[in-house]
């Protein structure tokens, strides 16, 4: 037994414990209870009368260094380990970021606008603030116009009469006054009417505009433009049919409507059991808003439409509320992308 005492002192002596771990298990193996020392307890039981006194000693020293290696190895593994800084692997594939998704009026908005550029349409701005001419005077409202009453407006309280654009069309203005002509752009952007917010209205929305001014525009090409557009949108199987309407810039003007890709035409909830839903304004510019942009009426015609995008959104994706759009919700937002659904 004593051999065995010192052979085990001697193991203990030249150890090497590179870890807290590795440390526990030592412990476990030494002074746990079925370990190495509570067995040799035991069989000190065993050991002769005269040996007694050199085995306890022994065996004592043996439990001593082992604690002691516990006691001073505890303390420096501990503060090793926490010093050791993580390396990553610096050649490992960059991790996934999470992306954030478009907002469906932007999604809606941009196949829209990618169907047009591919019918050989430009894109135009304009600004949101603009004056009386661009958004009424031009296009035919005249001051006591009662068509002006159709589109409750936010006015700014500066002498100039300054106003949000309350359609797209005030970029109609904006481009044809710049006389470079033929002219084929959609306007896509923001704008304002002073309505009460419900499901069905509010007081910000986007539209695209579009115009098309050359010698030979005849309603035909209208006609034949927005057929395409819808085709894309809607699906290869979709109709359209065209109603009389009043614009006081457009003369012909005209209301389109699509035949519901919802049912098919049968009549359901979304088109009020009528297989048709309402989706654009359109028309012939009105001959007096080309001399007011400063066009030859003689010489050039136009065609005009505007289109509502939330209304194509909401059709697109059977959202009944337009709050849903302005209110920022990610729950709501995270849903969109396009193919889905419909
Ligand atoms: N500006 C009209 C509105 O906001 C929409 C519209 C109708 C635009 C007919 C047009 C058009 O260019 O030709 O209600």
């Amino acid at each position: 037994m004593k051999s065995r005492i010192e052979a085990l002192l001697q193991e203990i002596a030249t150890l090497e414990i590179p870890t807290p771990d590795a440390l526990e298990q030592f412990r476990i193996q030494y002074l746990g209870k079925k370990g190495i020392l509570a067995a040799l307890f035991v069989d000190f039981k065993e050991v002769p009368g005269p040996e007694k006194k050199e085995t306890g000693l022994l065996l004592n020293q043996l439990k001593q260094a082992a604690e002691q290696k516990i006691e001073s190895l505890r303390e420096v593994l501990e503060a090793q380990q926490a010093q050791q800084v993580e390396i990553p692997d610096l050649s490992r594939p960059a991790g996934g970021h999470e992306a954030g998704s478009r907002h469906p009026v932007s999604l809606v908005m941009n196949q829209m606008i990618g169907i047009f550029q591919r019918l050989g349409f430009n894109l135009s701005d304009g600004p949101e603030i603009v004056d009386d001419w661009h958004n009424f005077g031009a296009l035919n409202f005249d001051e006591d116009h009662p068509a002006r009453d159709m589109q409750d407006t936010f006015f700014l309280s500066n002498p100039e009469g300054w106003l949000l654009r309350t359609h797209t069309s005030s970029v109609q203005v904006q481009e044809m006054m710049k006389g470079q002509l033929p002219l084929r752009a959609i306007m896509p952007g923001r704008v304002y009417r002073n309505e009460t917010i419900s499901a069905r209205a509010h007081c910000q929305f986007h539209q695209i505009e579009g115009l098309y001014i050359a010698e030979d525009a005849s309603f035909a090409d209208l006609k034949q433009t927005l057929y395409s557009f819808v085709r894309e949108m809607f699906g290869p199987d979709s109709k359209v049919r065209f109603r009389p309407s009043y614009f006081p810039f457009t003369e012909i003007s005209a209301e389109m409507d699509v035949s519901c890709f919802i049912c098919g035409g049968e009549g359901c909830a979304v088109c009020k059991q009528t297989g048709w839903v309402e989706i654009l304004g359109c028309g012939m510019v009105d001959p007096q808003v080309l001399i007011n942009c400063g066009i030859d009426p003689e010489k050039y015609q136009g065609y005009a439409f505007g289109i509502g995008v939330e209304r194509m959104a909401m059709l697109k994706y059977g959202i009944r509320d337009l709050r849903l759009f302005f209110e920022n919700d990610a729950r709501f937002l995270k849903q969109f992308h396009l193919g889905l659904g419909l």
